[in-house]
């Protein structure tokens, strides 16, 4: 099965594909992580996607795709995952859908998780994640066990550069001007499920699961 986990910044899109993989076994991939990680590697594409990034502006298309489509590849892939983060303009999703159906398969579902604007900025601002495995924390609302330390691996807890208000409020113009568009192209798809994220983690997660479940 091929899930999308769609929505604003914050609403907590990563932190429910982490609970979704455990509970279903599929692989999840996100294309923040993988610019993070090309980021802290300095690679060449790692460099390019940083000028975009901190700005907290879409990396160019014809990067993201070459990057998301080669992970796709992968064998963990094969038989579907989660994608957090992807796509988010109209051109990516119709590069996915191309790149789905030269292999015979689909986009089963895309799960929009919604929760009003100053919920997602009071959630970036409190922010921190994990330099070593990328867990995420909220240090009011989902604080690791030791202060600074992450629950996972021991490692480092940082606060994103992103996440820093004027650059959070640009994400989530960003986020209004070219992404939600994408809530069309899905409903008129009859692929959209809607699911209210100004919940708890655990109830968000009980109705993420049910709605992927569901048929
Ligand atoms: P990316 O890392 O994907 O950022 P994002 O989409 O802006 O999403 P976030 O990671 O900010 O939020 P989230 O929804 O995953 O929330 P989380 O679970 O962490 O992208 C970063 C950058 O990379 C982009 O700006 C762009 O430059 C580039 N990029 C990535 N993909 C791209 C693409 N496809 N095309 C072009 N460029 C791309 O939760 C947030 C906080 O809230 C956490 O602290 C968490 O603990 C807390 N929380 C979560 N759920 C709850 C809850 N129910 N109640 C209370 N707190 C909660």
């Amino acid at each position: 099965m091929y899930v999308i986990l769609f929505g604003a910044p914050g609403v907590g899109k990563g932190t429910q594909a982490v609970l979704l993989a455990e509970k279903t076994g599929l692989s999840h991939i996100t294309t923040g992580e993988l610019f993070r990680e090309a980021i802290r590697q300095e690679t060449e594409l790692g460099k390019q996607a940083k000028v975009y990034y901190d700005r907290g502006q879409l990396v160019p298309d014809h990067f993201t795709i070459a990057m998301l489509l080669e992970r796709l590849s992968k064998g963990d892939c094969a038989d579907g995952c989660i994608l957090d983060g992807f796509p988010r303009t109209l051109e990516q999703a119709a590069a996915l859908d191309e790149a789905l159906v030269r292999e015979g398969r689909v986009i089963d579902k895309v799960v929009y998780i919604q929760a009003p604007e100053g919920e997602l900025l009071s959630r970036l601002s409190g922010r921190w994640s994990c330099r070593q495995c990328g867990s995420v924390y909220h240090e009011r609302f989902q604080p690791p066990r030791e202060a600074g330390r992450c629950d996972q691996c021991g490692g480092e807890l940082y606060q994103r550069e992103d996440d820093k208000p004027e650059t959070a409020r640009r994400r989530l113009e960003v986020y209004a001007q070219q992404t939600a568009p994408l809530i069309d192209y899905y409903r008129e798809r009859g692929k959209l499920l809607e699911i209210d994220g100004d919940k708890s983690v655990e109830e968000v997660a009980e109705n993420l699961l049910a709605a992927v479940e569901g048929s």
